[in-house]
């Protein structure tokens, strides 16, 4: 019975999504929109202090791109994690729209691969996110040390995982690292 069911909740799910998805793209493709670019000057007042106003991330939090509307609504209302809640009488639902707006047309983080580091990997990773785990009492050299080390360790895609990590602490944006190796240290769910 329950076998039977699923070819059609497939084909439904595919027919939504074409439906759906028409729409979705010309608006994340209209970049220049009056919500984007109204978005983009809210985002830098309200966000920009903590994720740096073109949403890339700072040494305290990480780059914003490659979340849904949704994402980004949830995230400011019901935070994952260590951002505050940002409540309606600071910001209005309709700015909200339009921060979601420019964020969808930030260029998304290309989703990489499942990675699974080793154990040696783990202790220069669980070493060098202590480094940087506090942003106002970071140890960005160390930090930097253990990513090379890791780095060192692995190849292809994880290697390259480390030193894109690794650039990050050392641009000033170890808030992007911390969120990564978070996820791969299973302190959080990847989402
Ligand atoms: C006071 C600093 C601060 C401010 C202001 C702030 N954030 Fe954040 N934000 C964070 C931190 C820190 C995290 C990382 C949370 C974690 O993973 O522990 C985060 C995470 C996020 C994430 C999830 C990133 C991911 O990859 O999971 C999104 C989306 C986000 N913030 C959007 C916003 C938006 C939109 C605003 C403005 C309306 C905003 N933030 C304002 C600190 C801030």
């Amino acid at each position: 019975m329950f076998r039977k069911l699923l070819p059609v909740i497939a084909i439904a799910a595919l027919g939504l999504a074409a439906c759906s998805s028409p729409p979705a793209q010309s608006s994340a493709g209209s970049a220049g929109g009056p919500d984007v670019s109204q978005g983009k000057a809210l985002f830098a007042t309200n966000c920009g202090e903590c994720h740096s106003d073109d949403g890339t991330g700072t040494d305290e939090a990480p780059n914003v791109a490659g979340h849904t509307a949704e994402q980004v609504k949830a995230q400011v209302r019901q935070p994952e994690g260590d951002m505050k809640t940002i409540g309606a009488d600071k910001l209005s639902d309709a700015d909200l729209e339009k921060i979601a707006a420019f964020v969808v047309s930030l260029p998304g983080e290309e989703a990489h691969p499942d990675i699974k580091p080793t154990e040696e990997e783990m202790i220069h990773l669980k070493a060098a996110f202590q480094a940087i785990e506090d942003h106002e009492n970071m140890d960005r050299d160390a930090a930097i040390t253990h990513l090379d080390q890791a780095a060192a360790l692995a190849s292809g895609d994880t290697a390259k995982l480390y030193e894109e990590m690794l650039e990050a602490v050392k641009a000033k944006k170890a808030g992007n690292a911390r969120h990564e190796l978070k996820e791969l240290l299973g302190m959080e769910a990847e989402h």
